[in-house]
């Protein structure tokens, strides 16, 4: 499936930034289908094709060394306008003949002051009396101007921040216009794809939705599609788009783990049986989840257990369901980008993530996988587009592993039920005081030592409760979210009071790095 079918798209070329794919979303923000390619992307036959506009995205490399990654030269030839972003700008100014240096007294993270030194289209509206406040990450700087080129902007540390060549419409920036952090980034994404690019605004969800079922209805035509359901907005949004596409040819498996959260598993089947009616088959497997995690505490084993038990039970269901052709799986399109490597190099692994795209290839089912052009806010609406319930629509990312990686230590039914009790106090809580929807990721987990406390005069020997709430555009990064401190004081005497086994509740306030979102 191809969302950039017939309509006007921006590129962005990848070179390796944390960020790059908030370009994209940024571009799409504004209605404006966007996709993220590496330079080997760029060899295929038709890539270019209505496109409007390229950006060329930061990354770690520098142009200071003898080798780096280039920017191909028939990119250039297009005719198609051109933004650089940071590293992207860098690649612009060395094509140009300018001159690029390495100075590390001269570098900048975090936010800079940017000021106005000329009128552009790409700053249109875009400074407060001829200031404003960008983000950097940076320690290359530009030293001369490439040949054809002026000067936009500058900040006190860099004194050529902003390009442009209004004839060839190339224009490139040292600051991050994709980060929240530079006040009103999205004017210069706005003013670069309509006024400078003159793309047209026709990328909607709704006619997505369409394109998508069409899609699948012709793809599949009489035959049968198996998902994994979990009940996350992810297999949700598949499966509804699914069944609105095939009705009863698709056959959805839920797996009790017996790790999710309290009263979830019970509510979602209930949901997509009764509301959705769609056919739905329930797998009760915690007692051999369970079973195969007792006495394990090292977090990358509990993980591999529990992904390879899911995938044995999925695939032993699945054999029992005649004539299926297809599987359908949740997966993003952040998770296509991530999977690539921009610059060839190798990530290191911090942890095993698993959930239904994990599924194995040599089920010889074909892969159906209609969210895999969209970012996951994107994914949220289009289950409002197809009816989804905003409990589930809204609801925050729930790891594969479930309470298995928010039980630090050995996982046990006890600590379980200790663990669903308290994390549902929190999780209502949030809601009643209108934080839920503030908050990307919340959950309560259990540290696995005890600690003395004192309740009616008695002794108490308890575990300790660990909230965490975090603010995410991602889960790439994160920063903790500041709760209230009412609300602080509330949750952990409604926790203490509620929740018998735990005597102690703490606030996580570490940022994503250097912690993880997930304890384990
Ligand atoms: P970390 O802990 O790596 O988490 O900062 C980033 C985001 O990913 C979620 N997460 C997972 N999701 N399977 C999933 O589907 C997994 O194994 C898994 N581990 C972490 C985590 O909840 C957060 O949203």
């Amino acid at each position: 499936m191809n969302t950039s079918l017939n309509k006007d798209k921006i590129i962005v070329i990848d070179f390796g930034s944390q960020v790059t794919k908030l370009i994209a979303r940024r571009i799409r923000e504004c209605a404006v289908f966007s996709e993220v390619l590496t330079l080997k992307d760029l060899k295929k036959k038709n890539i270019f094709q209505n496109t409007k506009g390229i950006i060329l995205s930061g990354g770690p490399s520098t142009v200071t060394n003898n080798f780096f990654p280039k920017i191909p030269k028939e990119v250039f030839d297009l005719n198609i306008p051109i933004l650089g972003i940071c590293y992207g700008l860098q690649l612009i100014v060395k094509k140009f003949k300018g001159k690029v240096k390495t100075n590390i007294k001269k570098r900048e993270f975090g936010r800079s002051i940017l000021i106005k030194k000329k009128n552009s289209l790409l700053t249109k509206d875009f400074f407060n009396k001829k200031k404003t406040i960008v983000w950097m990450s940076h320690q290359d700087s530009v030293y001369n101007l490439p040949i054809g080129f002026s000067k936009i902007a500058s900040t006190p540390q860099s004194s050529i921040t902003a390009i442009e060549n209004k004839k060839k419409k190339i224009y490139g920036v040292q600051f991050h216009p994709e980060v929240t952090h530079t006040k009103n980034g999205d004017i210069i994404f706005k003013n670069f794809i309509f006024d400078i690019c003159k793309a047209k605004k026709n990328w909607m969800l709704v006619s997505e939705k369409k394109r998508i079922i069409g899609e699948i209805k012709e793809i599949v035509q009489k035959d049968k599609v198996i998902c994994a359901l979990s009940g996350g907005v992810d297999s949700s949004v598949v499966a509804l788009l699914i069944h609105k596409a095939i009705g009863k040819n698709l056959k959805c498996i839920m797996v009790d783990t017996g790790l999710m959260r309290k009263n979830e598993f019970k509510n979602s089947y209930q949901i997509f049986r009764n509301k959705y009616k769609l056919n739905v088959k329930i797998i009760n497997a915690s007692k051999v989840y369970f079973k195969k995690l007792k006495n394990i505490t090292d977090p990358e084993k509990k993980r591999k257990i529990i992904g390879s038990l899911f995938i044995k039970i999925f695939e032993k269901e699945a054999k029992l369901f005649k004539n299926v052709k297809f599987l359908a799986q949740g997966t993003l399109y952040p998770d296509i980008i991530e999977s690539k490597s921009a610059t060839g190099g190798k990530s290191s692994k911090i942890k095993s993530h698993h959930n239904v795209g994990g599924l194995p290839k040599k089920m010889s089912l074909k892969l159906i996988e209609p969210l895999k052009d969209f970012f996951k806010d994107e994914v949220r609406e289009l289950g409002n587009t197809v009816g989804l319930v905003k409990t589930i629509s809204s609801k925050h990312p729930f790891p594969g592993p479930g309470l298995a990686i928010r039980i630090v230590g050995k996982v046990t039914l006890e600590k379980v039920k200790i663990l669903q009790e308290a994390d549902h106090i929190f999780i209502q809580e949030l809601i009643k005081k209108n934080l839920y929807d503030k908050i990307w990721q919340a959950y309560a987990a259990l540290l696995p030592i005890k600690t003395v406390g004192v309740m009616g005069d008695s002794r108490t020997y308890e575990y300790i409760c660990l909230i965490r709430a975090v603010i995410s555009e991602d889960g790439m990064t994160a920063d903790y979210f500041n709760l209230p401190k009412i609300f602080l004081d509330e949750i952990s005497n409604k926790i203490i009071n509620g929740v018998n086994g735990i005597n102690r509740v703490v606030y996580d306030i570490t940022s994503k790095p250097p912690s993880t979102i997930e304890l384990e």
